[in-house]
C-alpha cells in the first residue's frame, strides 16, 4: 500500500540571522529558499518577529513574489502582523507566541487563554483566503480550542521531545506518545497536523512513522548542516530521512 506523503517546510530564518550578524545583504534568505525548493522542499517558512532580528519585511515581500511553493508566514497574533499578512497574502499563517527576551519560540500558543482574540484574528486571515495554523503544545485542551477558534491546522511543538532525545532522557518516550496522541486528537477534530521545532534527521525520521503528520517545519538544524554539506544536500538528506520514516512499519 502506498504511504501518505509528508511535506518538508524549510525555515530560512537563520540564513537571515547570519546576514544580519554582519549587516549588508549576504547570505540572501531568498536565495536559500530557491536552493531549498530545488532540493525538494515543499514549502518555505519564515518568521517575521516584532524585533526583526532575522527575517525583515522586505524578505517576506520577496519570498511571496519570487518563490513557487507555499509560503508559511510565522508571526505573533498582533495587529501589526495582521496588516502585513493581509498585504502579503501568504499561503498560510502560523501563529506563535513571541517574547522579546526569548532566543527562539519557547512554548506553544495558549489558545485557551487567548480564545476570543484568536477567533477574531483567525477569521480575518481566513476571510483573506489564508490558511491558519496554530503552534501549540500537544495538550488536549489546546487542540480542542484550536478547532473552536477556527484554525485549519495545528503545528505541534516538538521542542521538548527533541531536547529529551538529545539528552538521552528516559522521559522522551512519554513525550513522543504525547505527540502521537495529540496528532490523533487533532486529526479527529478535523485539523491538519504539522510538527516543528528542534527536529533533526533522527527525530524527523522517527516522527514520520506517524502518518497523521503531513508536514514538518525545520530550520535551525538544516542551516547548521548546510555549513558542512550545503543547503541543497541538507534538504535532500532531510527529505530522505522523512520518507524512510514514512515507510517504516
Ligand atoms: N515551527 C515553529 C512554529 C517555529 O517557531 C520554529 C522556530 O522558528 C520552527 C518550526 C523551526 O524550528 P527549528 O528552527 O528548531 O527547526
Amino acid at each position: 500500500m502506498p504511504f501518505p506523503p509528508i511535506r518538508l517546510g524549510v525555515n530560512i530564518d537563520h540564513v537571515a540571522t547570519v546576514r544580519n550578524a554582519r549587516g549588508g545583504l549576504l547570505p540572501d534568505p531568498v536565495r536559500a529558499a530557491h536552493a531549498a525548493i530545488e532540493a525538494g522542499a515543499d514549502g518555505i517558512t519564515a518568521h517575521l518577529r516584532e524585533d526583526r532580528r532575522h527575517i525583515r519585511d522586505a524578505d517576506m515581500e520577496r519570498l511571496r513574489a519570487e518563490i513557487a511553493r507555499p509560503l508559511n508566514f510565522e508571526m505573533a497574533a498582533t495587529e501589526e502582523m495582521l496588516g502585513i499578512a493581509l498585504k502579503i497574502r501568504p499561503h498560510a499563517c502560523c501563529l506563535v507566541p513571541e517574547k522579546r527576551e526569548e532566543r527562539t519560540t519557547e512554548g506553544g500558543l495558549d489558545v485557551v487563554a487567548g480564545s476570543s482574540h484568536l477567533r477574531e484574528f483567525a477569521a480575518q486571515l481566513r476571510h483573506a483566503g489564508i490558511r491558519v495554523s496554530l503552534f501549540i503544545a500537544p495538550e488536549p485542551a489546546q487542540i480542542a480550542m484550536a478547532r473552536q477558534v477556527g484554525a485549519d491546522i495545528v503545528e505541534l511543538h516538538t521542542g521538548t521531545w527533541c531536547e529529551l532525545v538529545a539528552a538521552h532522557d528516559a522521559a522522551a518516550d512519554a513525550e513522543y506518545e504525547r505527540l502521537i496522541n495529540g496528532a490523533a486528537a487533532a486529526a479527529s477534530a478535523g485539523l491538519e497536523v504539522h510538527a516543528g521545532h528542534g527536529l533533526d534527521f533522527r527525530t524527523a525520521e522517527k516522527l514520520a512513522h506517524c502518518h497523521t503528520f503531513v508536514e514538518f517545519n525545520i530550520g535551525h538544524y538544516l542551516v547548521g548542516e548546510a555549513i558542512f554539506v550545503g543547503l541543497g544536500e541538507a534538504v535532500r538528506q532531510m527529505k530522505a530521512a522523512m520518507i524512510r520514516g514514512r515507510k517504516f512499519r
